[in-house]
This record gives C-alpha cells, sequence and structure tokens, in this order.
C-alpha cells in the first residue's frame, strides 16, 4: 500500500493522540501547532494517556533537570507500551534536535522530530504506524507555521500565546535554544494580526506574544520595516478589550520607543520580563550577554520613569563558572536596586556543546551554587513581598481566569502587573475585567474585593 494510502486508512479510524508539553511558552505554543497539523490530518487530540494510540512528548533541553524529567517520562511511556505494544511514542522539541538518532536507540521512542519540521508530521506518523521509525531534525530558516491557527490547549479560553518568531540568534554562552532552535527568523505581521483577532472573535481576552528576544522583531516588505514597537501597537488597536503581554525581551535590544508605545496603550500589560542572568559584570561578558550591569540598571530606571506603574520580572543564573563570591554579591545587589516584583531563579547548568561546555571549567561546587541559589530565592521573597505589600489599598482590574485552586467561592485572575490575585466569585465569570480592591498580600498572591 503507498503511504498515501495508508493515512486514508488511518483517517478511517481515527486514531488518537496525547501530547504532553515540558519547557517554555513557545512550546506550549508549538504543542498547539502540533495539534492543528494533525487535526488537519484527521488525528483525533485525547487528554487521556490511556486512550492515545500515539503519544507526543514535547521537550526542553534548557536545564539537564529538564531533560532529566522526560527520561523519567519516557520510562514510564515504555511501560504504556508493554501494556498496549500497537501504542507510537514521538518526542518533538529542543530534546528530539539535541539528541537526535541517539533517541531512537532508546527502544522506546518511534519518532523524533525537531520544532521546525512539524509540518511533516502526519507523514512520519503513517512511517511509524508500518514500523519505520522516523526522524526529522532539519532546522529552517524560514518556517514560522505562519498561515496555521493553532489548536488551543488552553483550558482557561481567556489566555493565549502567539509566537511572533523563531529561533534567536543571540549566542549567550550558556545557552542550547540556538542550537535546539536554529536561527531567528520574524513571522509575517498580516498572519500574527489575523491570528489575534481570531482569539478576540472567539472570547479570548489576553494575548501573549512569543519570541526568545521579542525586541529583534523585524519584518520588512516593499522596502518598509515594522519593527517590535511598531507590531505591538498594531495588535494592541485590534481592541481595546484585548490585553497584551509579550515576552522575553532582552536588555541589550529593548528600546525606549517600545516603552513609549506601552505608555501610550493602556491594554499593554504593564510588566516587562527582562532577564538579567547576573548583577556582575564580568559574568556577563563571560556570558555573551553584550550588556553591563550599569546598562541593565539604567534601562530599569527608564521602565520607571516611563511606566511607573509597571511590574518587573526577572531570570536569574545561580554558579556561573568562575563565579566569584564578589559577583555573587553584586547579583544581590542589583535585584535590590531592581526591587524585582518576581523572579525566575536557577543553577548554572552546563549544557554540552554549548560556548561554555566548550572553553570554560563548571567550576562552582553543586553544594556552593545551591547555597548562592537559595540565597537569591530567600531575597527574591522578601522583594516580591515588599513589592506586593505596595499594591495594598490599590484598585486594579482584574481579568478572570477560572475558580481559584483553593476554594470553589473564590476566583482567580490577573492584574495588568501580572500579579495573581484572588477574590469572592459573585456572579463574575472567565473573561470578564472586574475593579479589585486589594486588601492583603502573600509574596505569591494578592487577595482583594471586587468592587461593584
Ligand atoms: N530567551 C530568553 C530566555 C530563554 S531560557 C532570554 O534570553 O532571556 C530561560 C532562562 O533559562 C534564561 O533566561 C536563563 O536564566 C535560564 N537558562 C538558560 N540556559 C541555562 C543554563 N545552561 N543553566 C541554567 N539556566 C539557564
Ligand atoms: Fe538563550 Fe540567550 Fe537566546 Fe535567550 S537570548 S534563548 S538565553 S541564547
Ligand atoms: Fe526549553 Fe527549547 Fe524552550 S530548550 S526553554 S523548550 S526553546
Amino acid at each position: 500500500m503507498s503511504i498515501a494510502l495508508c493515512i486514508f486508512a488511518q483517517n478511517m479510524e481515527n486514531k488518537t493522540f496525547y501530547i504532553e508539553t515540558y519547557g517554555c511558552q513557545m512550546n506550549v505554543n508549538d504543542s498547539e501547532v502540533v495539534a492543528a497539523i494533525l487535526k488537519a490530518a484527521d488525528y483525533r487530540l485525547t487528554e487521556r494517556i490511556n486512550e492515545a494510540d500515539i503519544i507526543f512528548i514535547n521537550t526542553c533541553s534548557i536545564r539537564e533537570n529538564a531533560e532529566q524529567r522526560v527520561w523519567g517520562r519516557l520510562d514510564v511511556f515504555r511501560l504504556e507500551k508493554r501494556r498496549n505494544p500497537s501504542l507510537l511514542v514521538g518526542v518533538l522539541g529542543c530534546m528530539a534536535e539535541r539528541l537526535k538518532e541517539d533517541l531512537l536507540g532508546k527502544g522506546v521512542v518511534d519518532m523524533v522530530v525537531g520544532p521546525d519540521a512539524y509540518r511533516q508530521l502526519p507523514l512520519l506518523v503513517a512511517e511509524a504506524e508500518v514500523g519505520q521509525k522516523g526522524i526529522n531534525v532539519l532546522l529552517s530558516r524560514e518556517e514560522t507555521y505562519a498561515d496555521i491557527s493553532p489548536v488551543r490547549l488552553d483550558k482557561n479560553g481567556v489566555s493565549a500565546f502567539v509566537s511572533i518568531m523563531r529561533g534567536c540568534n543571540n549566542m549567550c554562552a550558556y545557552c542550547v535554544v540556538p542550537y535546539t532552535r536554529g536561527a531567528e527568523r520574524s513571522r509575517p505581521p498580516e498572519t500574527i494580526l489575523r491570528e489575534v483577532r481570531e482569539l478576540f472573535d472567539k472570547g479570548y481576552r489576553e494575548v501573549t506574544l512569543l519570541g526568545q528576544n521579542v525586541n529583534s522583531y523585524s519584518w520588512t516588505e516593499a522596502s518598509a520595516t515594522m519593527n517590535f514597537a511598531q507590531l505591538l501597537e498594531q495588535v494592541a488597536l485590534v481592541n481595546p478589550l484585548l490585553r497584551l503581554r509579550f515576552a522575553t525581551s532582552h536588555p541589550k535590544d529593548m528600546s525606549d520607543e517600545l516603552l513609549h508605545t506601552m505608555a501610550k496603550q493602556p491594554n499593554i500589560c504593564r510588566h516587562i520580563h527582562l532577564p538579567v542572568q547576573s548583577g556582575s559584570s564580568r559574568i556577563l561578558e563571560l556570558m555573551n550577554r553584550k550588556y553591563t550591569r550599569e546598562h541593565y540598571l539604567e534601562r530599569i530606571a527608564k521602565i520607571k520613569a516611563v511606566l511607573p506603574d509597571s511590574a518587573i520580572s526577572t531570570d536569574i543564573i545561580a554558579g556561573f563558572c568562575t563565579e566569584t563570591l564578589e559577583d555573587h554579591n553584586y547579583t544581590l545587589s542589583l535585584m535590590k536596586e531592581a526591587g524585582f516584583d518576581q523572579a525566575f531563579m536557577f543553577q548554572y547548568s552546563e549544557r554540552p556543546n554549548t560556548k561554555t561546555a566548550r572553553h570554560f571549567k563548571d567550576d562552582v561546587p553543586a553544594e556552593e551554587k545551591t547555597r548562592r541559589l537559595n540565597e537569591i530565592i530567600a531575597l527574591q521573597n522578601k522583594l516580591s513581598l515588599q513589592a506586593n505589600q505596595k499594591e495594598i489599598g490599590q484598585q486594579r482590574e482584574v481579568l478572570v481566569e477560572g475558580l481559584s485552586k483553593r476554594s470553589s467561592e473564590q476566583l482567580f485572575g490577573r492584574t495588568s502587573q501580572n500579579k495573581v490575585i484572588v477574590f469572592p466569585k459573585k456572579n463574575y465569570r472567565s473573561g470578564d475585567y472586574v475593579q479589585v480592591q486589594i486588601e492583603r498580600c502573600s509574596s505569591a498572591t494578592l487577595f482583594g474585593l471586587p468592587l461593584d
């Protein structure tokens, strides 16, 4: 039977697939693209693993423990396969791209598909169904899946991710992303606007524009170039009731123009995620981040001047190669000076074949990395609490996302500043905007009362 006929035969049976996602928001959105591609080929999505004919796992390689988690899941899928020998397992995403054929050697894996090869999935599945293990990890200079409307896998129907670019050209010395995702490329603006309009019409009220470095978004057509600030403004004009967020901004590229665009458009949320990684200029240089501590703090000062009600969050790496106590203390002092509202904090994890793996020794002992990370976390908890305490007494507009996990009498949502807030349900529903008076807080959550 030819492959075309094979696909036809499957279609008649409507085989089901299940997809599990690890890693960043871009991976969440990629799983939605994968779901769209497979549904268009008449595969049926299931949320129950025991119903699935095919299990996909969309993976992350950013730190060693991200990969460990995926290996753990593959062990579980191996057991599932014993119960159901016709079950197929496909590894997608960054680990597929990094480990390639090595994954096929592990017995449990039938397909290995990198982030730019998802259009090939129906073909690879058809081949796997006739016993041919398949791999496609080709990276592309053009692929942005621009024409595909992702099948939304979120549960709330209120907030969605929209990728505006793929890949990364920054070559931070510690990072696998340029290798697993390939070169940076931007998506045509009209396809972004179309997707955002469709989301609004379906009832979504918050969209997060995604890219590894959104500030370098650039689209040229008929000799006119659109940059990120201009794109953001266009998207903000889709509807004043649609909230906009974006991630991630790179400190070397975050422009004043972007801040002024945010100030002009009230539906662009008052929150900037600006990963600093380290407070020591010496370490930043080794990391190839291309900015100094002073430049970073100048950007923070500018945000505070142009957008005084904006929250700022960051990413921090503890225990990078050669980091001394003095460098670490620079990180702590920068955190205090910036007064971050929130931070994602990690121990440095050496990734094979990156510049640091090739040229530096991972020389901060594991216990010392953990100690420094714990110090950073303890400080951030204090800073988050202080930032939240400043919210007490304020009135904030909250977009309701759903029922609070702790009580069915309470709802949760987010303020424009990206702070999670819990308040009494009354008659509000997901997708409503509610004015809430903030009454108390913890370091992670605000608690308030609706004003009307
Ligand atoms: N493109 C974004 C972040 C992508 S990865 C940016 O540049 O900000 C998310 C975060 O993971 C990074 O900001 C960094 O803090 C962390 N990270 C990346 N590689 C890492 C590594 N090898 N070890 C520890 N943390 C790492
Ligand atoms: Fe990695 Fe740096 Fe690119 Fe972020 S900007 S994805 S940290 S290389
Ligand atoms: Fe992980 Fe790849 Fe995202 S390594 S953080 S899933 S781009």
